[in-house]
């Protein structure tokens, strides 16, 4: 395959909020994933799994959204607040977890351990089973400054500083598990609980440092023959606006129609399936934010709310991933072990939503530890990192740095996929080439319009695209340097440099490039 990449043909900066991550009380994703507490045997730094603690440092998640998902709909904070033994248990039956859940992990925990990583979280409230009062508290209890019972109970609670947090989502799913609404349905609780935000500033000119963002669609799906972005901004631009910064889109890959293929076990036509599933979401963004764009107009035109200054709302992936039909009977809940099929699917939608990135600004993995598309998988008191946590700590470099356009100049079919990025010097070129072929290796040929030194190659890849990493045997699957000599055959002419990069198969590969 060749392609071409011109560094001076941008596409947008990549937000690295692109490379966030979605944690929720569901199966052992919080609890004994990330959350063991502070008497457990289990290795723990105030009660946050070590091991997990570690592998998040490293990672150092951009955002993180929390505490779902369908559990945030019969999540009430204050069950989750103050000393350990005065908060409330109930019972999880959020896709059959079926745990009492002692609330141990709550509000306090989230914030902190996004402090620890330096993320910005991401608050779901719960719109089904909650109140606007509920959520208005919440969200008092977590900014205030001004001493108020609510300030004083959170500084009672060990935090005296307002925790300052920006983005609250305004319900989940709500077209199925989040109260199978309607869009106009939704438009009027939506208009109800965002209009109840505080603004949390004193400055009357200032505009406000909160971030709404409304439930949007499931990919390009209708829902009872609703087209839910039309309808949404349609029933929007009947209205003053009430705060909308953001808009939830949730993809999942879902691999449920081949009873045989499981996430260990699969042939060509699985794999090939799973591979082409995970690169519809780019379409799907595409034609999400042409809707949104269209229904924005509507808004400008429209006399009602013609005083709005809203001409742009933030498309968001709220949640992505690889689904496997075994994760519905999983125990526990949604677990599905990694391979390299989820690694190659990981690598390519990184690198779709990073090519889009004048589109998405922000994106969460689902989920972060044992649930679904995990980077960490835990069994007892042994923890692993799955080739997902590989791909994304190939890709941090990636944060920050300004998209540029990939051309292939060729006409044959192939199974090479290539991303690239610039830093802001035009100095720093780093390249994803992902051969997405199961048993065959590839050689692609990059063409740069100047000189330039490849610096180092990074690879993740398995002798058999079915491993996976396993309590017994955890780094089957790593990413390792290459030596680029071995790798990478360059030569320059008239001015520009021609690089032949050998890929081994079912393989993710980042080059880092200086740009003479
Ligand atoms: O990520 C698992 C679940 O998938 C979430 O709780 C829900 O939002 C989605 O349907």
């Amino acid at each position: 395959m060749v392609v071409s990449i011109d560094p001076n043909r941008t596409i947008g900066r990549i937000d690295p909020k692109l490379h966030g991550q979605f944690i929720e009380f569901l199966g052992e994703c919080i609890d004994g994933g990330l959350w063991v507490g502070e008497d457990s045997p289990i290795e723990n730094e105030h009660g946050y799994r070590k091991a997990t603690l570690d592998a998040l440092r490293a990672l150092e998640p951009p955002v993180i959204r929390w505490p779902g998902g369908c559990y945030a709909d019969t999540y009430h904070w204050r069950d989750g607040i103050g000393p350990k033994e005065e908060r409330k248990t109930t019972f999880n039956e959020n896709f059959a977890t079926y745990e009492l859940d002692d609330h141990s992990f709550g509000t306090d925990e989230f914030l902190r351990l996004c402090e620890l990583l330096g993320a910005e979280p991401w608050i779901n409230i719960n719109m089904l089973s909650g109140t606007v009062a509920e959520m208005k508290d919440w969200m008092e209890y977590c900014n205030r400054e001004q001493p108020t019972d609510l300030a004083k109970e959170r500084e009672a609670n060990g935090h005296k500083a307002p925790y300052g947090v920006k983005y609250w989502g305004i319900g989940n799913e709500v077209w199925a598990g989040g109260g199978t609404m309607t869009p106009q349905t939704y438009l009027d609780e939506y208009r109800r609980f965002a209009s109840a935000m505080p603004s949390f500033t004193t400055d009357v000119f200032a505009s406000t440092q909160m971030y709404a963002i409304a439930s949007g669609p499931d990919g390009n799906k209708p829902r009872e023959r609703v087209k839910w972005t039309e309808d949404f901004f349609r029933g929007l631009a009947q209205y003053r606006q009430p705060p909308i910064n953001g808009y939830d889109l949730h993809f999942y890959n879902w691999n449920v129609d081949n009873d045989a293929d499981t996430p260990t076990e699969f042939d060509e036509n699985g794999w090939n399936t799973v591979i082409r599933g995970c690169l519809e979401l780019e379409d799907i963004l595409q034609d999400q934010w042409r809707l949104m764009n269209n229904g924005l107009a509507l808004i400008q035109e429209s006399e009602v709310a013609m005083d709005s200054k809203l001409t742009h709302v933030d498309l968001i992936i709220g949640e992505w991933g690889n689904w496997h039909k075994t994760a519905f009977f999983a125990r526990p809940a949604l677990k599905q072990q990694v391979t390299m099929r989820d690694a190659i699917t990981t690598a390519l939608t990184l690198d779709l939503l990073q090519r889009n990135c004048d589109k998405v600004t922000m994106a969460c993995n689902a989920q972060t530890i044992n649930v679904l598309n995990s980077l960490i998988l835990t069994e007892g008191g042994r923890t692993v990192l799955t080739p997902n946590f590989d791909v994304f700590m190939m890709y941090k470099a990636h944060r920050g740095m300004t998209a540029v356009d990939v051309a292939r100049n060729d006409s044959e079919d192939s199974d090479v996929y290539a991303f690239a990025s610039i830093d802001e010097e035009g100095k720093r070129l780093l390249v994803d080439l992902t051969n997405a072929h199961m048993s065959d290796g590839a050689e692609v040929i990059l063409q740069l319009p100047c000189e330039a030194d490849v610096e180092s190659m990074e690879t993740l890849a398995s002798s058999d695209p079915h491993d996976c990493n396993t309590v017994e045997h955890p780094d089957v699957v790593r990413a390792r340097d290459i030596d680029v000599n071995g790798a990478v055959y360059a030569t320059t002419a008239g001015g520009g440099t021609q690089l032949r990069v050998q890929l081994p198969a079912a393989s993710v590969n980042t080059l880092h490039v200086t740009l003479r």
